[in-house]
């Protein structure tokens, strides 16, 4: 039986229904990457909050990852049938208390807290999700915020200081195709003025694009390393001979609860668009939650260093990031953005389990979602994937859903899902394997009722 509470970080809180972190994810929460020196998340986190200097930007990378279901959803305007608050989508400790989906969770509480025009948060953020190699359920974000009060600076001052930020980033290839707001998609917030919202818009973008622009001038150039097997080339990065093309990067529409308008920056980098960051000028109820006058403008953003990190630093699986082998951790210099040297890959195993999911389907019910159907409880597929967490780690490397059907005549649904076990450190043994994967069907059916095939 699940115990009726639980400590975490020198609290104690009741368990309910809601209740759905494991053992697994609770590991997690004091390990800090982000402020572990020469740690690439660390390293990353320094970069982007070098851009953003104090006093100008308070700082706060130490906040408790577990905040209310207010911090983290309503206080940011977040519907209340909105599918972020799932129990399939978040972790919850119980009814009231979840471990931050987002940095977002901060803004109300630093808006109020008022210290300095800006503010920085860095920290780990909790999703459940599926299994891969960019995706962990355990992850960093860091959020920024600036803002004016226009009764007291005026529009004119915020674009001296874009300008200012433009000048730094002249080399940069900049598409944006939209205006910085329109009513269909992208509306302007009813209590701002067309030109105080045009400047904030072109303040963050600036200050966004200074961002990118450092970040990935800083990254060492691939081929320059693959040159370097050659005897006649030079150990310098940056000697290689064709001088790099221009950095591209482009603003896209997006919608965020919290913001309007609102935008997603994506970098062209290899031959692909990759998605950065969202941000967008802050929805005018959660400034005035936070006692800030009327005449208040801010923006915000949020971005996640894992990304990034595996992009400057050539990172090929998240999990890496949580490796204690000081083939990683001895790498990385703080301060500095080196390409990772991939230890000796090891090899992998596959391996299927196949089940029958609990209960039937009835007739003429959709088969392709995440639930069971009818007869049994609805199994979500988060719900199997955080089965296979907690009972393989980090051994898993990732998990396909390799084939579902419905029995015609039982209208029970089956599904096969392909584990691919592999560790970054060593070679796995198939007897290891094995007793992973025995144990992994054996959870299965005790935590979820299905019947291994
Ligand atoms: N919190 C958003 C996310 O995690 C990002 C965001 C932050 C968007 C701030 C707008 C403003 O996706």
């Amino acid at each position: 039986a699940t115990p009726t509470t639980i400590s975490l970080l020198g609290r104690t809180y009741p368990t309910d229904g809601w209740t759905n972190i494991t053992p697994s994810i609770t590991a997690h929460l004091s390990q800090n990457l982000h402020l572990q020196p020469s740690h690439p998340i660390s390293i990353t986190r320094s970069l982007i909050e070098s851009r953003f200097p104090s006093p100008t930007y308070t700082h706060h990378n130490h906040l408790s990852p577990i905040v209310t279901t207010a911090q983290n959803f309503d206080s940011l305007g977040f519907p209340s049938d909105h599918p972020g608050r799932a129990r399939s989508d978040t972790y919850y400790i119980n009814a009231g208390h979840v471990l931050r989906t987002h940095t977002s969770a901060h803004q109300l509480d630093l808006f109020k807290a008022n210290h300095a025009p800006g503010f920085l948060v860095s920290a780990d953020v909790y999703r459940r999700d599926a299994i891969d190699r960019s995706h962990y359920p355990v992850f960093h974000q860091m959020e920024g915020a600036r803002g004016w009060d226009l009764a007291k600076t005026s529009v004119a001052e915020i674009n001296d200081e874009t300008e200012y930020l433009a000048s730094l980033t002249a080399s940069l290839q900049v598409e944006d195709l939209h205006p910085p707001f329109h009513e269909q998609t992208n509306p302007l917030q009813p209590q701002h003025s067309s030109e105080a919202a045009a400047a904030v818009a072109a303040h963050l973008k600036r200050s966004l694009e200074s961002v990118v622009l450092a970040l990935f001038t800083s990254a060492p150039n691939p081929d320059a390393d693959a040159d370097a097997d050659s005897p006649s080339s030079s150990s310098s990065s940056s000697s290689s001979s064709t001088p790099a093309p221009p950095l591209k990067v482009r603003w896209v529409e997006a919608y965020f609860p919290f913001t309007s308008p609102s935008w997603e920056l994506e970098v062209f980098w290899r031959g692909s668009w990759l998605e950065l960051l969202g941000c967008g000028i802050v929805q005018h109820p959660i400034l005035t939650a936070a006692n800030l006058p009327s005449s208040h403008i801010s923006w915000a953003f949020g971005v996640g260093l894992e990304r990034i990190a595996m992009v400057l630093f050539g990172i090929p699986d998240i999990r890496l990031f949580w490796s204690t082998d000081d083939r990683f951790t001895a790498q990385f210099i703080q301060g500095e953005v080196t390409r990772f040297i991939e230890f000796s890959k090891f090899p992998g195993t596959l391996r299927d389990i196949a089940f029958w999911l609990p209960g039937g389907v009835e007739d003429g019910e959709d088969t392709g979602g995440a639930n069971s159907g009818a007869g049994g409880p609805a199994v979500h597929e988060n719900d199997i994937m955080e089965i296979i967490r907690n009972v393989g780690g980090d051994l898993v490397e990732d998990v396909l859903l390799k084939d579902q059907f419905t029995h015609p005549k039982t209208k029970r649904a089956s599904r096969c899902y392909r584990v691919h076990y592999r560790s970054l450190e060593r070679t796995l043994t198939s007897e290891e394997v094995n007793a992973k994967h025995a144990e992994l069907e054996k959870a299965l059916k005790e935590a979820l009722g299905v019947e291994i095939r």
